[in-house]
């Protein structure tokens, strides 16, 4: 049994396959509370990171994906550390994207992500979707209608999670086997891209992805194209001035750091969810009109994004408890997901639950995810033709053990919560 005053949370491997009784434990200590390892503020509950979410100016994103890793290029100095950080902001990690800028350059590189991220792009991607969907399962199932099994990771949720930004940026249809292949996520038995211009691909993805994007948009500003590339190429800031190439691929390839490995993670949770409760299936086949629910339900229930990391720019008071600028501040949306202040019998999976839609899985405030309409309509969608198209979805107790006694691994990592593997059985429907 471990001892929860003891645990160190960035590195126990216990913590990481199930961090639940331990944000438990610390929530009893307090919503806010100061773990004993990293001198770092742990905040689990709702109304607490809510509030830490929506006070950008006490609260900087500077340090939003790495928290005490690496440790703080300066000596913070003062009630008021603004001129440090910004005089040290290009030493944190990805300084060049928008998840952790600060006011007034996030709101100009967000503002250029929001030109791309229009109402009928998102409609447009969708339709693509639909055919996506239906692509990605007839590669795991049998032609011939037999039972088929398969790892849904690798599989299904990663490749289709990936197709879905590869087509979101537009990507031309003739260079998308070579992106899925350098991001890691090509069609088992499809076609291996096995180099790019000789060198092995995979090694740096975001490096290929910056350099692809880098080379399309160039081009689109020398010649526009009425394609989704040029609409992003000419894309201008709100005060008519054209952003550097650089400052418009950014947005773009973050898109994958985003968008890749959390999509991944809901849809294997949202599946795992099914192959657990045949009653699901029936209830949702019965009525599709609860999937969105039971799409969000999964979400509050298995927060992809686990923590999320702000450094106090200003001293501030945050549920009670004094915080001196410099003080990192872990937000733990897995934790307030289950603030049994906010949510009744918090660790319990409700199909129906009436306040789901208030869990803060994406986020809130100016950074709130930008590409949450997107991930919804991918579970969405993936459930309800995976209901469809099976007409029953199984745990494959071979990997995973019988029901009652699973043994599902999840990936250890301090920031992200998913299942590395899913190995799922399903019977097709008789028609289609
Ligand atoms: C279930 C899937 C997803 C989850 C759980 C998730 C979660 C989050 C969270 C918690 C944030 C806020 C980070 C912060 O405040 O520090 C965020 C930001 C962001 N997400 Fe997502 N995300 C998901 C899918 C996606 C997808 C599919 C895309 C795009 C294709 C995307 C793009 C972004 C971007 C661009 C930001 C930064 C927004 C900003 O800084 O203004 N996300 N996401």
């Amino acid at each position: 049994m471990t001892d929860l005053a003891s645990v160190d949370y960035f590195s126990d491997p216990e913590i990481s396959q199930d961090p639940y009784a331990y944000w438990d434990y610390l929530r009893e200590q307090g919503p806010v509370f100061r773990e004993p390892h990293y001198g770092v503020v742990a905040v689990t509950g709702y109304q607490e990171v809510m509030a830490a979410f929506k006070d950008h100016d006490s609260f900087s994103a500077v340090n939003a994906i790495g928290g005490p890793f690496p440790p703080l290029p300066f000596e913070p100095e003062g009630d008021d550390i603004s001129e440090q950080i910004e005089a040290h902001r290009h030493l944190f990690p990805i300084h060049e994207h928008m998840v952790v800028m600060d006011p007034p350059a996030h709101e100009r590189a967000r503002s250029l992500l929001n030109k791309l991220l229009t109402p009928r792009r998102l409609k447009e991607n969708e339709e693509y979707m639909w055919q996506l969907v239906d692509s990605q399962l007839d590669h795991i199932m049998d032609p011939s209608g037999a039972d088929g099994k398969c790892e849904f990771l690798s599989e299904y949720a990663k490749p289709f999670a990936t197709s879905a930004i590869i087509d979101l940026l537009g990507v031309p249809d003739e260079d998308r086997p070579e992106f899925l292949a350098a991001l890691g996520a090509e069609q088992p038995g499809g076609t291996r891209v096995g180099a790019l211009d000789g060198e092995p691909v995979g090694l740096d993805p975001l490096q290929y992805l910056d350099d692809k994007f880098a080379g399309y948009l160039a081009e689109r500003r020398r010649e526009p194209r009425e394609d989704v590339l040029s609409g992003m190429a000419t894309a201008v800031y709100p005060d008519g001035s054209t952003p550097e190439l650089l400052e418009v691929v950014k947005p773009a390839t973050f898109l994958f750091a985003a968008g890749q490995e959390t999509v991944t993670k809901l849809l294997s949770a949202a599946v795992q969810g099914l192959g657990d409760r045949p009653d699901y299936q029936q209830l949702l086949r019965e009525n599709p009109d609860r999937i969105p629910t039971f799409i969000e339900e999964s979400l509050r229930m298995h927060s992809p994004t686990k923590i999320d990391f702000r450094l106090v720019r200003k001293s501030t008071t945050l549920g009670g408890v004094h915080l001196k600028a410099g003080t990192i501040v872990m937000l733990c949306l897995g934790a307030a997901n289950r603030d049994p202040r906010k949510f009744e019998d918090p660790h319990e999976f409700r199909p129906d639950r009436k306040n789901v839609r208030e869990h803060i899985a994406f986020g809130r405030g100016i950074h709130t995810c930008a590409g949450a309409p997107l991930a919804r309509v991918e579970g969405q969608i993936t459930v309800r033709r995976m209901l469809e198209r099976m007409s029953d979805i199984r745990i494959d107790e071979e990997f995973h053990g019988p029901a009652g006694d699973r043994r599902y691994a999840y990936d250890p990592t301090f920031l992200l919560r998913g299942l590395t593997e899913l190995h799922i059985e399903f019977t097709p429907a008789a028609t289609r």
